[in-house]
């Protein structure tokens, strides 16, 4: 990849990083989820995304089912395209947030390598936060019957199933919402934002 962008010369903006987050109130970052399918990634994330909204974040969730309509409708779920994936919507993270925005993302990302990758992209203000929840328990929940069809063998290489999830080994933060309503992984992760993030 490298020898294609070979010949460019980065262009410096006029308009910086901080003078963004001044006029905003907040930093600007990527909170980047990661757990199994049913841990609580989405539902978290966009009633986050409402709640700062609300209060006046610039604030945006790339949610994984919407991204891969889009930006990512060629990729499957082989290693190679879940990589590929994760690397798309690392960049796009990094964009929105030299733009000022809280970027929130919901992506299962279960290999550590890719999510490591994407910190690399922006160590300063990349925060991994494990959504967790036991396998028994998303199954339980399944809110999709994509845990039962995979069972049945109609979906190949599901994560938890016939795929790995690499968990987290050190996370900035981890939500457990396993035996616990939503709200209260919501109101957690607000509170951490608001302690990491918020210049007022
Ligand atoms: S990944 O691994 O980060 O690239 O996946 P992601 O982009 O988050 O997409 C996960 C959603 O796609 C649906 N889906 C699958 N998930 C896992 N494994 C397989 N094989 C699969 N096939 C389809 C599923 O709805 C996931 O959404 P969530 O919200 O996580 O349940």
């Amino acid at each position: 990849q490298a020898h294609k962008s070979a010949n460019i010369t980065e262009v410096a903006h006029k308009v910086d990083f901080e003078t963004r987050a001044l006029a905003n109130g907040h930093r600007g970052g990527v909170v980047w989820l990661t757990g199994l399918s049913g841990a609580g990634k989405s539902t978290i994330a966009m009633e986050v995304e409402r709640q700062l909204f609300l209060k006046g974040w610039q604030v945006m969730v790339l949610d994984g089912d919407n991204v891969r309509h889009g930006l990512c409708s060629d990729l499957g779920f082989s290693p190679e395209d879940r990589a590929e994936n994760i690397r798309r919507v690392g960049e796009v993270a990094h964009l929105f947030a030299q733009a000022g925005m809280l970027v929130i993302t919901a992506f299962i990302s279960p290999y550590r390598a890719d999510r490591d990758r994407v910190r690399t992209i922006h160590p300063d203000v990349f925060h991994e936060i494990h959504v967790a929840a036991e396998l028994d328990e998303c199954e339980k929940r399944d809110p999709k019957g994509l845990y039962k069809k995979a069972r049945a063998g109609q979906i190949p290489e599901f994560t938890g199933i016939s795929a790995p999830y690499e968990a987290p080994e050190a996370p900035e933060l981890a939500l457990v919402t396993t035996g616990k309503p939503a709200d209260e992984s919501v109101a957690e992760l607000v509170r951490y934002l608001e302690a990491n993030f918020s210049l007022t």
